[in-house]
């Protein structure tokens, strides 16, 4: 099976992408197990701390049956190291010319983030059809998703930024949708208790609402 076919085989299954940040590889590894365990199995581990590469590296490295990207990379050196490293996916904040081609041109699944209907249309030209929303929710959250997708018909959205169990419901209505990334589902308090479990059943929750929005 491709990348392009696990991933979208996954996303399809459980339409939820949990963030997984920090910088211990160790504590990433639990979370990605907790999350996995939970049924969600693609994971974003986000560039925002010095050790964040090594934590994405540690969960390909020791976690099974997850799918494993890259986001907030804001540079093609970043794209080009994370992909050295194994990420299955890269995902940015904005829309960057350079990455997307690089992407692009090695057949790796790429979400540029977007928010106007000018950044969907330029992703559109490029020959994307699935793009990050982001920040979903002061970027206009359902409404301005509604609008975007009667437009850009092709067009399949991952929104992200303010997404939570109480909304998920709401952005998984919508038939453009691919699936929405958070970072709800890796509290940071949960992570300092070395409380996994709890994770676990916030992936269980999202994806019960996930099931409940998709039947
Ligand atoms: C992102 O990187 O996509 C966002 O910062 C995630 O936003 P959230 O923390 O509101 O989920």
């Amino acid at each position: 099976m491709t990348i392009d076919n696990d991933l979208a085989a996954k996303l399809g299954a459980a339409p939820v992408v949990p963030l997984v940040g920090g910088n211990d590889p160790a504590v990433a590894v639990e979370t990605a197990k907790a999350l996995r365990d939970g049924g969600l199995s693609v994971i974003e581990v986000v560039l925002r701390s010095d050790a964040a590469q090594q934590c994405m590296e540690a969960i390909i490295e020791q976690v099974d049956d997850v799918i494993v990207g890259a986001g907030t990379v804001l540079t093609l050196d970043q794209a080009k190291s994370v992909l050295d490293s194994g990420a299955q996916f890269v995902v940015c904040p904005g829309l960057v010319d350079n990455i997307v081609e690089h992407c692009l041109s090695n057949s790796v699944p790429i979400y540029p983030g977007t928010m106007t209907a000018g950044e969907v249309q330029r992703a559109y030209a490029m020959g994307l059809r699935e793009v990050k929303f982001f920040p979903a929710s002061l970027a206009g959250g359902v409404p301005m998703l509604k609008a975007l997708g009667a437009v850009f018909r092709e067009m399949r959205f991952m929104p992200t930024g303010g997404i939570s169990t109480a909304n998920l419901g709401e952005y998984l209505a919508l038939p453009h949708v691919l699936a929405c990334g958070g970072s709800w589902l890796t509290p940071a308090d949960a992570i300092a208790a070395g409380d996994f479990d709890a994770i676990t059943k916030l992936a269980r929750e999202a994806l019960a609402i996930a099931d409940d929005t998709r039947k």
